[in-house]
């Protein structure tokens, strides 16, 4: 299965944090905030991994990675110089997906919960079609709203709904088949110019391949698109971290978990931040594993 991270966008919500910078550099407590969504890719196994992102943020997220080798990833990029909507993903990355399977996330959306790996791999085994990842919210009307049966089977796609049918928003996690990218070549652009990703599910949801996975109440789903989501997002990190002794979205660490790397590179990783005490846990992480 293939990557993809979209973080590119505008983040106008987030001006002017983001008048000169990109919104998924913004720190999320104590690392940047696309450190999150790619902790998921590699939860879920994933080391072909395309970052999406703006001609302006591209050079620092490629600073930030370089080839991903020192987390054991395959990590390329590649501009999007517009926002032209969350399926232009599966156009700019057309030749690192095509043929095979792939996962999409948006660059400003934090998943946490106990069992997450075994979620994930759950959804990506015999991938037919397209797995969606529901999240109960308060506010529904503000998303992408799934309709599911007793059975669990996806009824209903519909965009930010006046009248909501449930409260499973449609998170920023997709898994799909290699169907995604003719798909994707086919739809034309929405009324406000972009390639909706709602439009690409409901191709799979008349095919009856839609899959929706819901994640209960024992997970946390974030985006960290507005000033107050933001800081929510990091004190939620800040509470847990600061509680349990354990990081959230620790790369080196999972990298090192998922036996992409081996406990020395992992030491190497957490010595060149020897300075900041995500550093020390990182070569601690080492040390423990070795
Ligand atoms: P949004 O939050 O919908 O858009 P944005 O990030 O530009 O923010 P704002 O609404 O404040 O202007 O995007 C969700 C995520 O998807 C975010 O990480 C940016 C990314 N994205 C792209 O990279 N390209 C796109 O064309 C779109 C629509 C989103």
């Amino acid at each position: 299965m293939k990557g993809i991270v979209l973080a590119g966008g505008n983040g106008t919500r987030l001006h002017p944090l983001t008048l000169a910078t990109s919104k998924q550099l913004l720190p999320i407590y104590d690392k940047p905030m696309i450190y999150y969504p790619l902790a998921v890719l590699m939860l879920a196994r994933i080391r072909d991994i395309l970052i999406i992102s703006t001609p302006n943020s591209l050079p620092s997220i490629q600073e930030l990675f370089g080839d991903g080798s020192g987390l054991g990833l395959n990590i390329t990029y590649a501009s999007q110089a517009e926002p032209r909507g969350i399926a232009d993903a599966f156009v700019v990355g057309a030749d690192h997906v095509r043929g095979d399977d792939s996962a999409l996330i948006l660059g400003d959306n934090l998943f946490h919960g106990a069992g997450f790996p075994e979620v994930l791999r759950a959804a990506q085994q015999d991938l037919k079609g397209c797995v969606l990842f529901g999240y109960p919210v308060t506010d529904p009307e503000r998303y992408g709203v799934a309709e599911v049966d007793a059975d669990g089977r996806l009824l209903s796609i519909e965009e930010k709904p006046v009248q909501p049918r449930s409260d499973q928003a449609i998170t920023g996690l997709y898994f799909y088949d290699r169907q995604v990218v003719d798909i994707v070549k086919d739809l034309k652009p929405s009324d406000r110019g972009e390639l909706e990703i709602t439009d690409v599910n409901r191709v799979y949801l008349e095919q009856g391949q839609a899959r929706l996975v819901e994640l209960g109440r024992g997970f946390t789903w974030l985006d960290a698109g507005t000033h107050l989501s933001l800081l929510e997002a990091s004190q939620y990190v800040r509470i847990l971290e600061h509680r349990q002794g354990v990081r959230v979205a620790c790369l080196e660490e999972i990298a090192l978990r998922m036996g992409f790397i081996d406990p020395d590179q992992c030491y190497s990783k957490g010595l060149e931040l020897r300075q900041s005490a995500y550093g020390q846990y990182v070569m601690d992480i080492a040390r423990s594993l070795a």
